[in-house]
Parts: structure tokens; C-alpha cells; sequence
């Protein structure tokens, strides 16, 4: 029987997995092994990634790729890609070699203003709560200090903070808005450790400190000042390959495309996924935080008030022009990014970005896989690619031999997949011996 148990942290690792194998819903007896299969025998690097979250019992591998041939402002580069969908990396490295000849991708970093914010209730006059704020400023912004030093050394630290009143959208709801610049960090830490302190300055040095109730101090993820450009463009004329016929029809086609998911939510919501299966993979890849950079791109998409794609396309005088627009927050120093040595290496694959290199080359890894996808949906259809690379999949899901997957593979060169159409392959080869 499944019991609750408390004190579960401070058992050992083979505790931990005894008491899941007697715990869980799982049936297989083989859960030890499974588990442990996936443990590093090298125990210096296992306590490493132990240590990156409480009660690991393993490690879940994601495949590490790269996709060469990204020239992004006139550099080439080799981009690390940790996804788990089979043609993300297919669809980027085809994007950059298209792009490759054509004068490659050319990105910008906008502006790169990080967000935090004090939420608190005050239940006494306005004014003398602007009073207060005017002149408690300089103490809140010298009260961190210690915090702020190192960050000020590299260049960045606290831009503004001001008072917000939003007692119209929540009775007595005011807010201290504070701006940053955390250079090459992420800056989560040391946003919140400011903000703690703001915090506890503002309630502690006001006359009747009860009348301030902190409900919380926390960084934004919504970050519509930090934002990177990406974009390519080329005469219509060289828009062709093998499954570009004409390169006109191509163009208009991409172009309509693009305003579908500007239109129509439906397709805005896969469009702008799409994106995020380049943009994530390099997250990912560089020790970064996905979840944040989700959630901050979803709600850019949707600034206008209706969720619209993150792409724009145009054609004008004939020159084709494609283009990304996207907050993206990232750091190349703190969190995993040098603790992490695959996080490590894949910065260094990419010569050591700051920020804000690291931030172009993101979006154009988004901007890539959004081309990929487009162009595959009007000329092929997605299913063509999609399911060439899945193939190996479904070979595996068969127990497929290196034999059989070699058989398949060539076989399915000329004949479109489906799991039916390889479930049926596979019998025929085993029952012809
Ligand atoms: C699949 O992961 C992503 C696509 O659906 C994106 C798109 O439809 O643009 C192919």
C-alpha cells in the first residue's frame, strides 16, 4: 500500500529509489535498474548533477546536437540544440544552409531592461505614501548596496524605481517598480535579492509600519524591454531549391502563411510553437530557463491583446523579408551556464557569448526553425520531413536491428512513412527470414 512519508529528503539515494520501488504505482520490478542505468559512473560528475535539485534519483538524457552552417552577422557559427523532437535539428540545419549563401541572418539586441516588482497593500493616504516613497528612494537603492556592488563593477544594476499606484484595479494595491540592467547574467537572483530588500526598507523606516502590508517581491518574467531582432532577406529570385518551384508563388504563399497566424489563434498558437522548438533547444542547450523564456515570449505574442504570431514576413520590390521579434531574457554567467559542463561546452561551441550575442543567436535559431516549418507546410506538408525523422523511432518502438533499421531506411527513401506502413515492413523482412 502507497503511504506518505515525510523526511524523504534526508534519505540517501538508494533510499530514496527502495522506497519508490514499494511506493509507487508502477508495477515493474526493474525500476533499481533503470534508474541506476542512467546514473554516471564517474562519481564526481554524478554528485554534480545530483546537486542541481532535491532528491534526483538519476539523470534523464535529452539528446546534445548541433546544426552547423549559421551565419549570423556575417560569423559562422555552430549552434548546440537539446531537444527531444526528432526533426528540430534536421529543420534548422537545412534553414541555415539556405540561408547560408543568401548572406546569412543579421540580429539586434533592442533593449535589454529587466523587471521587478514590490506588491503592497497600504490602507492610509496616497499623498503621504508618495511623500514617504520620494524620500525613502536614496535609502531603498543604499540599502542594497552590498547586492548591488559587483553588478554596478560589470556595468549594470538598479536603472529606476518608482511607485505605482493600483489601488483602482485592487482596493489599496500600490507597487514599487523597479528596473534593471543585469548585463550578462540572467539576474533572477540578484533581482529578488533586491527586491527583498526594497522590501524590508520600505515597511521598517515608515512612521506607522503596520500600515504596510508586503504581500510579495518578485522579478517579472514579462520582459518587453529586453528584446532581440532577427531577420533575413534576399531577392524573390534566389528563394529556390528542389521543393521550390517558383520562387514568386513561394514567396506570396510564406507571406500569407505568416498573416494566418496573425489572424487566427488556432495557428498562431502551433506558428509561434514552432519558433519555440529552436528557441528552447539553445535555452536548453546553454544551461538557461525555458520556462521563462516561454512564458515571456506567449505573453509578447498576445501585446496587442490578441496572441499573434512572433514572426513577420513581407514582400516588397521583390526582395523577400523575414523577421523575429522576441523579449528573450538569458544569461551566459550564473545559474547552470558554467556549473553545467554540457551548458559549459555548448557556450564555448558558440566562442563564449555575452548576453546578448547569446540572445541573437537564439532568435535566429527560432527565426530558422519557423522557416523550415513554414516552408515545409506549403510545399511538401510537414509530414513529409516530420516522418522520414521519426522513422528511427517507430524502428526502435519494433526492437528494429541495425539490419532491419538499414532495410527500412533505404525502403522508405521512395515511399512515404507511417507507423502502419513500418509495422508492415518490419513483419514482411522477419517473416522472410
Ligand atoms: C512541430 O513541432 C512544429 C510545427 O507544427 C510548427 C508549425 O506548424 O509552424 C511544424
Amino acid at each position: 500500500m502507497k503511504m506518505p512519508i515525510s523526511g524523504f529528503s534526508k534519505l540517501n539515494k538508494s533510499e530514496k529509489i527502495e522506497w519508490l520501488t514499494k511506493n509507487s504505482f508502477s508495477q515493474n520490478n526493474n525500476i533499481k535498474n533503470i534508474l541506476l542505468q542512467y546514473c554516471n559512473s564517474n562519481e564526481k560528475l554524478q554528485k554534480l548533477h545530483d546537486e542541481f535539485a532535491e532528491n534526483t534519483i538519476s539523470n534523464f538524457y535529452l539528446p546534445f546536437a548541433i546544426a552547423p552552417n549559421f551565419i549570423i552577422n556575417k560569423k559562422l557559427y555552430t549552434i548546440p540544440m537539446v531537444t527531444e523532437e526528432s526533426s528540430v535539428i534536421a529543420a534548422a540545419s537545412k534553414s541555415a544552409k539556405f540561408w547560408l549563401d543568401k548572406g546569412g541572418f543579421n540580429a539586434t539586441v533592442l533593449s535589454t531592461k529587466k523587471v521587478g516588482q514590490v506588491h503592497f497593500i497600504y490602507k492610509g493616504d496616497f499623498k503621504k505614501l508618495k511623500k514617504y516613497f520620494d524620500k525613502i528612494k536614496p535609502k531603498l537603492i543604499s540599502d542594497v548596496s552590498s547586492i548591488t556592488s559587483n553588478m554596478n563593477k560589470r556595468g549594470g544594476g538598479i536603472l529606476n524605481i518608482e511607485l505605482l499606484n493600483l489601488s483602482d484595479k485592487i482596493e489599496n494595491y500600490f507597487q514599487i517598480k523597479a528596473i534593471f540592467d543585469t548585463q550578462d547574467a540572467m539576474g533572477a537572483n540578484f533581482i529578488n535579492s533586491c527586491l527583498e530588500q526594497f522590501a524590508k526598507t520600505f515597511k521598517n523606516n515608515f512612521t506607522e509600519k503596520n500600515e504596510i502590508e508586503i504581500i510579495m517581491s518578485i522579478l517579472s518574467n514579462y520582459v518587453p524591454e529586453c528584446i532581440v531582432k532577427a531577420e533575413v532577406s534576399c531577392d524573390v529570385e534566389k528563394l529556390s531549391d528542389t521543393n521550390i518551384i517558383d520562387p514568386f508563388d513561394f514567396a506570396n504563399k510564406f507571406v500569407r502563411a505568416v498573416k494566418i497566424a496573425e489572424v487566427d489563434r488556432y495557428r498562431a498558437v502551433t506558428h509561434n510553437k514552432g519558433i519555440m522548438n529552436g528557441i528552447d533547444s539553445v535555452v536548453i542547450a546553454t544551461g538557461n530557463d525555458f520556462r521563462a523564456i516561454e512564458s515571456a515570449a506567449h505573453a509578447y505574442a498576445s501585446k496587442s491583446g490578441s496572441y499573434k504570431s512572433l514572426t513577420k514576413a513581407s514582400v516588397e520590390n521583390k526582395i523577400f523579408k523575414f523577421s523575429i521579434e522576441i523579449p528573450l531574457a538569458l544569461g551566459t554567467v550564473g545559474g547552470l551556464t558554467k556549473l553545467h559542463p554540457l551548458a559549459n561546452l555548448a557556450l564555448d561551441i558558440l566562442g563564449k557569448p555575452n548576453s546578448e550575442d547569446l540572445m541573437k543567436i537564439t532568435a535566429v535559431a527560432g527565426l530558422a526553425q519557423n522557416f523550415a516549418a513554414i516552408k515545409s507546410l506549403i510545399t511538401t506538408g510537414i509530414q513529409h520531413g516530420h516522418m522520414k525523422m521519426h522513422l528511427i523511432n517507430i524502428l526502435n518502438q519494433q526492437k528494429a536491428t541495425d539490419k532491419e533499421k538499414e532495410k527500412a531506411i533505404e525502403y522508405f527513401k521512395t515511399n512515404t512513412v507511417s507507423h502502419l506502413k513500418v509495422d508492415l515492413f518490419i513483419k514482411k523482412l522477419r517473416s522472410n527470414g
